[in-house]
């Protein structure tokens, strides 16, 4: 143990974080010894250059903008929905499309004790966030007598009582052999004094590092190869908070398949020319998703010859990926973004402290930023009012009240209508 903590300290005074073992005479032997192990697994070098590159980082670079091309659903004829609606369902039908659900996430803004998934909509009976995803896959898994996988990423955190939420649910009476669970990473959070941060005397805190590590964790926890042998061809990947989002939607997978694409994506209308953040753009020649310092409103009033708009289509994580794709994907590592929030942390006399604002930096790698590794991209325009509502918080437009009343209007009321168009 000696020889142990002595490493752990000549590390840490490398790297000007002694802080981390200021309590450490207080612990037990296994606390200590966790705790240094948990600092020898840190990569201190990776970390910290992260978090200069940020503070170093030019605020403008240089960046080329063009339009990228979108499809409106609303303004296909009924017959090419059709023909995309059955060859959508062709695909379902012939096992080549499996569902990945990004549930590792914080859920920081709600303040929700437990996975998000969990989240109950309060309805007669109450129905939670997972239930809702599952009975869209078995809806078209009983009507076709099919398997269709669901793969379900959870944090480090949240994984034991994602698994126990489903096996007091009894797996909402789906086959349990096609719901896999796995975990992603996870990244030590940093104040804004370049400081890591204790969650308790005995703990590094850590965070999971963005919804963009699914594909490396996919392949860490070997599912691609389940994915190969079960012959799938297409995956879609969305969120686990929006009430409305039917991830097996025939009609989008039918114009996916038919793009000859292999990757798509769902877009939004932003309605508000001065909201400028998380617009779809070719940036350098490459799809992605532009941060709103690249616009300026002038940029989102630009049109087309027919008076569409060039750069209004946003992100609504609902996306749809070819196998080859994922597996180029689990290969690559994805740049890093630094989100600002609030965390709980150890206070310098050893105390937990809850702060009211935000006070440290987490990082993440987001899906999106997936789509530049490929030439082309295909966007699918639909209505806001059909197929989005998230819960986020308790007090803004995406609450769980609002989630609720869509959900009984849209699903509920439609006797599935909305599932099954
Ligand atoms: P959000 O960014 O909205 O995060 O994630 P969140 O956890 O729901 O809420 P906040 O931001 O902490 O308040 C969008 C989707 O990506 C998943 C979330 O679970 C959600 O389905 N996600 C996010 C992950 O799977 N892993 C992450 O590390 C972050």
């Amino acid at each position: 143990m000696d020889d142990t903590l002595n490493t752990v300290k000549s590390i840490l005074k490398k790297y000007n974080q002694k802080h981390l073992i200021n309590f450490i005479n207080e612990l037990t032997e296994t606390q200590k010894s966790n705790l240094l192990n948990q600092i020898l697994n840190i990569d201190f070098d990776e970390l910290l250059t992260l978090y200069d590159s940020f503070n170093n980082s030019d605020p403008n670079p240089t960046e080329e903008i063009e339009p990228l091309k979108y499809v409106d659903k609303a303004s296909l004829t009924s017959n090419k929905i059709k023909q995309y609606y059955n060859s959508g369902i062709k695909a379902i039908k012939s096992g080549k499309i499996g569902v990945i659900t990004l549930a590792g996430g914080q859920g920081s803004r709600l303040g929700f004790k437990g996975p998000k998934g969990t989240f109950c909509l309060e309805l007669e009976p109450k129905i939670s966030l997972f239930e809702i995803l599952c009975n869209y896959i078995k809806y078209y898994s009983n009507n076709y007598k099919i398997n269709i996988p669901w793969y379900i990423m959870t944090s480090t955190s949240n994984y034991f009582d994602t698994i126990n939420f489903f096996e007091q649910n009894n797996f909402f009476n789906y086959n349990r052999n096609n719901i896999h669970f796995f975990t992603q990473e996870n990244m030590p959070i940093i104040d804004i004094n370049g400081k890591l941060v204790l969650s308790e005397i005995y703990k590094v805190h850590f965070a999971s590092n963005g919804n963009g590590n699914v594909f490396r964790a996919l392949k860490k926890a070997n599912l691609i190869t389940d994915m190969e042998n079960r012959k799938l061809q297409w995956l879609f990947i969305g969120g686990v908070d929006n009430v409305l989002l039917n991830p097996l939607d025939p009609v989008f997978i039918g114009y996916t398949i038919s793009s000859k694409n292999s990757v798509a994506s769902k877009t939004l209308f932003k309605e508000d020319p001065n909201d400028i953040s998380w617009i779809f753009a070719r940036k350098n020649g490459k799809p992605s998703i532009a941060d709103c310092e690249n616009f300026t409103e002038q940029i989102s009033s630009l049109t087309d010859k027919k008076g569409n708009y060039l750069y209004r289509e946003t992100n609504m994580l609902a996306h749809l990926f070819s196998l080859n794709a994922i597996r180029k994907l689990s290969d690559i590592r994805l740049p890093y973004h630094r989100a600002f929030r609030k965390n709980a942390f150890v206070n310098e006399e050893g105390m937990k402290q809850v702060p009211d604002k935000p006070n440290i930096y987490k990082f993440e790698q987001f899906v999106f930023d997936a789509f530049s590794y490929f030439n082309n991209i295909s966007l699918f325009r639909v209505k806001k009012e059909d197929e989005f509502s998230p819960i986020k918080d308790f007090n803004g437009p995406c609450n769980p009240e609002v989630a609720a009343q869509k959900y009984k209007e849209l699903v509920l009321n439609k006797e599935k209508s909305h599932i099954s168009k």
